[in-house]
């Protein structure tokens, strides 16, 4: 028999990809707001900050593991779910020996001493980051046999990514976007991320591992290498290169992660950005992006 897998945020970018990813396992997932995808798998509403609800519904469906994916920085309502939610499950996932994978971010750091690793203490700048710092202390308090994932930018083509769609749509409307040239991202193919989450869901590992490309690229970097996998290079007048100091804004500037761990431990391969712009060709790329979110 499959083991039962939990899915939080089932129906949000990461974890629509691990609904229908999880062959392995009887999967379900929870969505607040968003109505499921059509995809395998039971969904079930569920607000995370409300204890008791998570409470009935791990009593139904009685998970061997969850990987909480749900709680972002979309939007204020999200952050804010991000301390409560994490609290709620480290708390039940203890008490029922449940495997608890939560999905953290390199945002926990403020981007001055890269790379880190594992064990480099938290400096959050941003109210996302503390909010997912905090979480992380909560998690290491209530749970301490769960495993803490802090990934990068995490992106992807079918359907687009928060970030490539969000630039997309200001390139639609003929709007300019200004890109950091000194922001230092790792970013991670959703499907990449997703087989790792998947494997480390088998595995014994606890505590903090890091799950991001292997190469680190500027945001303006970035944005020009997905600009051309889904063939919008007629755009790129648009782009305007600056500073995060030019823009007058408090960022962490270089988030480098050390993924060495996860690299001895596990065997799926963490792929390089130019590595997936190789595997997903231009013109397979630019059919993809005209499926619909
Ligand atoms: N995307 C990235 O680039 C990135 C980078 C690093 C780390 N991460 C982390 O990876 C995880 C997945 O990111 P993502 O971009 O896939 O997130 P996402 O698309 O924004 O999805 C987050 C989901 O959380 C759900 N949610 C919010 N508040 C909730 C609550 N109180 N109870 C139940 N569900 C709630 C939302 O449900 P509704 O839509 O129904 O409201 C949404 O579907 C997050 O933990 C994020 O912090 C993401």
């Amino acid at each position: 028999m499959k083991p039962t897998l939990l899915i939080t945020g089932g129906a949000g970018y990461l974890g629509q990809h691990l609904v229908a990813q999880a062959t392995g396992w009887h999967v379900h997932a929870t969505y607040l707001h968003t109505p499921p995808p059509v995809f395998s798998g039971t969904f079930h509403h569920c607000d995370l900050t409300n204890y008791t609800h998570l409470a009935h519904l791990l009593a139904r469906v009685r998970p061997d593991v969850i990987i909480h994916t749900a709680c972002s920085n979309q939007t204020p309502a999200n952050i804010e779910a991000i301390v409560p939610a994490a609290r709620h499950l480290a708390s039940l996932a203890s008490q029922q020996a449940i495997r608890l994978i939560h999905l953290s971010t390199d945002m926990v750091f403020d981007g001055t001493n890269p790379p880190y690793s594992e064990d480099s203490p938290r400096t959050p700048l941003t109210p996302y980051g503390y909010a997912k710092a905090r979480a992380e202390e909560i998690i290491q308090e209530l749970c301490p046999q769960a495993v803490l994932v802090r990934s990068s930018l995490i992106y992807g083509i079918s359907p687009l990514d928060h970030q490539t769609r969000w630039l997309v749509g200001h390139l639609d409307r003929g709007e300019p976007v200004t890109l950091f040239t000194d922001e230092i991202r790792c970013p991670i193919w959703v499907d990449n991320l997703v087989s790792a989450l998947l494997e480390l869901a088998t595995l014994p590992y606890t505590g903090i591992l890091h799950i991001t490309g292997p190469q680190a690229l500027s945001r303006w970097e970035f944005a020009l290498g997905m600009l051309a996998l889904v063939n919008r290079q007629s755009s790129r007048s648009l782009f305007v290169a600056s500073t995060i100091a030019q823009a007058g804004l408090t960022r962490p500037r270089n988030l480098t992660l050390t993924v060495h761990k996860a690299q001895a431990l596990l065997r799926t391969p963490l792929l390089s950005f130019t590595e997936v712009v190789q595997h997903l060709q231009p013109t397979e790329a630019s059919r993809l992006h005209s499926r619909p979110f």
